[in-house]
């Protein structure tokens, strides 16, 4: 048997990695300022990471969401304590896609509405609603686009006021930053407009905080920055540091009965010990601190690089965008420089993703290799 061969692959094999250093399997050393797509939250095989999924692997690694399992609870304690989110409650799946579609059908069964409102170059996953909310035509198949979508440009406010006004919606979807679109946001002023109206309106909001969250964009989740409250919130990516697992916090005020959502392999004992190794780091490390700060830093060292046109995102969620197209660049820095940094759906923006505890040496060698690719 072959491959399905939907990936475009560089010619690189990693085969391990520390902190953001990763060696291929001819033993060349390589920076990864992409954490693998955002996932690498807290540094590749930490060791804390890697002891508590070792004891846990020894303990149990799995059983079914049929019996008690503290490690969901002392999770979710964990999870409210640090994002500041007490008052929500935590299901969890084990990917974004599924974190997004678990949360539109949240908005569903609430509402008993099913049309959607999410934005341009919006992108929450692959699957039923999650990819019809998302704005790439070319990967929603016929099945997809029966669900009802509708796409409005980011920051339109009459537009927006317009749509919502209809009463058909059961929510609006967007992304606090956006990630493979290409690290737009929303502002203050329109994240608070949608929060108004949601709340006027019965709409429920969701906040996709798959790539934005835990701690990458110098708060625990990136619509804090903006004074707003949504009513569910997926995660996915940070939270497992690369064990695959995903979530929604699910505003207090949704009443849950039993068989409402479930999963088999959701919020399982080894997804559980990863997950909370990440908040331990997180935590004890101060990374939240450390990706606003080093974000500045950042900012600071691109403003000494003219062919930098612009610098787009917060924290550690950072597009850089040309006024040329960068695939030559992106591959120019994997393969000569061995760096790793990701793209976007805006083909101008180089993207750096890397885990939260990079320090300011990792970032001037970011820009003397950069320097050198230009
Ligand atoms: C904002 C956002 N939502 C959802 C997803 C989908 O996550 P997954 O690939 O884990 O299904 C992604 C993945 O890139 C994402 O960036």
């Amino acid at each position: 048997m072959k491959l399905f061969d939907v990936y475009p692959l560089y010619n690189v094999t990693p085969v391990k990695a520390k902190g953001i250093e990763v060696w291929d399997d001819k033993g060349e050393k390589y920076l990864d300022f992409y954490g693998g797509h955002a996932v690498i939250s807290i540094g590749h095989t930490h060791p804390h990471y890697v002891k508590r999924i070792k004891e846990q692997l020894d303990q149990m690694a799995f059983y079914s969401n049929s019996v008690q399992n503290p490690l969901q609870e002392a999770l979710a304690q964990k999870l409210g304590d640090l994002s500041g989110c007490e008052n929500y409650d935590l299901f969890m799946c084990n990917s974004g896609a599924e974190a997004n579609e678990n949360a539109l059908k949240m908005a569903s069964f609430h509402t008993g509405n099913s049309k959607v409102i999410a934005f341009t170059n919006s992108f929450h996953g692959r699957t039923s609603a999650a990819v019809a909310a998302t704005d790439n035509p070319s990967i929603n198949a016929p099945i997809n686009k029966q669900q009802e979508v509708t796409f409005l440009p980011l920051n339109d406010f009459d537009a927006f006021e317009k749509a919502i006004e209809s009463d058909e919606y059961c929510t609006v979807i967007l992304e606090a930053i956006q990630g493979v679109g290409g690290l737009d946001e929303p502002t203050t002023e329109f994240f608070q407009l949608i929060a108004k109206k949601c709340k006027e309106h019965n709409v429920v909001l969701i906040a996709d905080e798959v790539q934005s969250g835990y701690g990458r964009s110098g708060k625990f989740f990136a619509f804090q920055h903006h004074g707003i409250e949504p009513d569910i919130i997926s995660i996915a990516k940070g939270m497992g540091n690369g064990f695959p697992v995903g979530g929604i916090l699910i505003h207090e005020k949704f009443k849950p009965s039993y068989g409402l959502l479930g999963t088999t392999f959701g919020g399982n004992h080894l997804a559980c010990a990863a997950s909370l190794a990440v908040l331990e780091v997180l935590e004890s490390e101060n990374l939240i601190e450390n990706a606003s700060e080093l974000g500045a830093y950042f900012r600071e060292k691109a403003a000494e690089i003219p062919e930098i046109k612009k610098v787009k995102g917060r924290g550690l969620m950072i597009g850089l965008e040309f006024d040329f197209e960068v695939a030559d660049l992106r591959k120019k820095m994997i393969l000569e420089q061995h760096m790793f940094t990701g793209s976007a759906k805006n083909k101008k923006l180089l993207r750096f993703l890397p885990a939260l505890n990079i320090t300011k040496e990792d970032i001037d060698l970011f820009f003397e290799a950069l320097k050198k690719a230009l």
